[in-house]
């Protein structure tokens, strides 16, 4: 059936164009805004491995599946695992993992919008000047003055939904290739030449030591589930985003090949991030658990004291903002396939809606960190628990289920003849992996978090 069949929605040009809208996805705020915030809070160097080993030993082969099964079904998560299902003469209810998806789709994009506004409201900010000399104190009163305004972030989440349902409602495939073919290595060289400052602060190599140095005795269950659901969040794992651009990827590209270049992009790219902001955080006495707000008030720190530094802040910022965008894209697009699969309705249309419930949501976000800061559920602020809640256990459900699928539901002659791989010994690693290694990893981190084994 697969060889046959196209996707309605369209497909890449190439494997290039795939690689990139994939890096796209994988590559965002995860990387640069909430990797290093999250290993500060843990930390530092035990999170930053467990984090690795989760990325290679989980997020790689489970990657793999993802695309696999996308290519393979060509259609919304949710048709394409009932087609499998279907396929594999399993149950229907695996296409429940579609819906997963599509939910968790939802529940981050509505906080990842507000926080691309936080990116997208700092390029204003460079331009006027305001990084200008910046030391702890202004740039931390700067991002308060943020954070305390309902308006400001509402405002700025509404233009970022309104980028994001606007390149969504033109189709993936079109002009987001060229955009993210541009902006991706100009992001890449933006983080070294801040790693080059990081180099200059005379706190380098503590900076480095904290990344890199692991102390075991920082971490508990809870870091370590942090670590695990990062992997999933950070490679756009779990959800059906990556699957849902495989299903527009064309035949005979290397599954796994392209699925290791992502891996390895988005990885250096967290790392750069971690590399540049930390050596400034000490530099500048400022603490490495403060949260969410700690790229908005190290970063403009350098900005505002290097050379030429006016000009990078506002390119810096503007390429966070696009990095978001070619994201916030994959996490809305399973939805919108569906809806235009099933209730056959335009695609413009289907935006519209799936943009109007994520906005709504999105302002109860918004307000959370301000006039809403004192309401709680289970003792977490709307931003916490929608982080919680999608990162650390959607993504990491729907990526064990993923898993399951891939190793002992389809048939192996399906899933060999989908990934096509000329050496049979990374067929049989790949399927060891997703078959155990990866649902075991899962599945003894949340007993560990429940407590039985810890
Ligand atoms: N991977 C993206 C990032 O790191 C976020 C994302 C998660 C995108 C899940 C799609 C799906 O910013």
């Amino acid at each position: 059936m697969a060889d046959i069949k196209k996707s309605q929605h369209g497909e890449w040009s190439s494997r290039f164009a795939f690689i990139l809208a994939a890096t796209g996805s994988a590559v965002g705020l995860g990387n640069i805004w909430k990797f290093p915030y999250i290993t500060g809070e843990n930390g530092g160097g035990a999170f930053v491995v467990v984090y690795l080993l989760c990325v290679l030993a989980i997020g790689i082969p489970i990657m793999i599946a993802e695309t696999m099964l996308g290519r393979r079904g060509r259609q919304s998560p949710i048709n394409t695992m009932s087609d499998l299902a279907d396929e594999a003469g399993a149950h229907k209810n695996w296409h429940y993992i579609g819906w997963l998806g599509v939910i968790a789709g939802f529940l981050i994009l509505a906080y990842y919008s507000v926080i691309a506004g936080w990116a997208l409201s700092y390029v204003l900010k460079a331009l006027t000047g305001s990084f200008s000399g910046g030391n702890p104190e202004t740039m931390g009163a700067l991002f308060k003055g943020l954070m305390d305004s309902p308006v400001q972030q509402v405002f700025w989440h509404s233009v970022f939904m309104a980028a994001t349902m606007f390149i969504v409602a033109r189709g993936v495939s079109g002009g987001l290739e060229k955009a993210v073919r541009f902006l991706m290595p100009t992001l890449f060289v933006l983080l070294i030449l801040l790693v080059g400052y990081a180099m200059t602060t005379g706190y380098y190599m503590q900076g480095l030591e904290f990344l890199f140095k692991p102390d075991f005795s920082e971490i508990d269950g809870h870091a370590i589930l942090t670590a695990m659901g990062h992997a999933f969040f950070t490679l756009s794992l779990g959800m059906g985003a990556i699957m849902v651009y495989g299903s527009y990827l064309p035949k005979h590209i290397s599954i796994a090949k392209t699925s290791i270049i992502i891996s390895c992009a988005d990885t250096a790219v967290a790392l750069l991030a971690g590399m540049a902001i930390f050596p400034i955080v000490f530099a500048n006495g400022l603490e490495a658990g403060s949260g969410p707000g700690l790229i908005f008030q190290t970063l403009p720190i350098a900005f505002g004291n290097m050379t030429g530094g006016w000009l990078f802040g506002i390119l810096f910022f503007i390429l966070l903002s696009f990095a978001a965008l070619s994201s916030s894209i994959s996490l809305i697009e399973p939805a919108v396939a569906y809806l235009v699969e099933n209730k056959n309705i335009a695609r413009q249309k289907a935006c519209i809606w799936a943009g109007l419930i994520t906005w709504g949501l999105g302002v109860t976000v918004a307000f959370s960190f301000n006039i809403w800061s004192g309401f709680t559920i289970f003792g977490k602020g709307i931003f916490d628990l929608l982080d919680y809640l999608t990162a650390n256990l959607m993504l990491p459900i729907g990526g064990f289920c993923i898993a399951i699928f891939a190793g002992w539901v389809m048939k192996p002659e399906d899933s060999k003849h989908e990934l096509e791989m000329t050496n049979p010994q990374i067929y049989e690693a790949w399927k060891f992996l997703v078959s155990y290694v990866a649902p075991a990893a899962v599945f003894i981190v949340f007993l560990n978090v429940i407590g039985i084994l810890g």
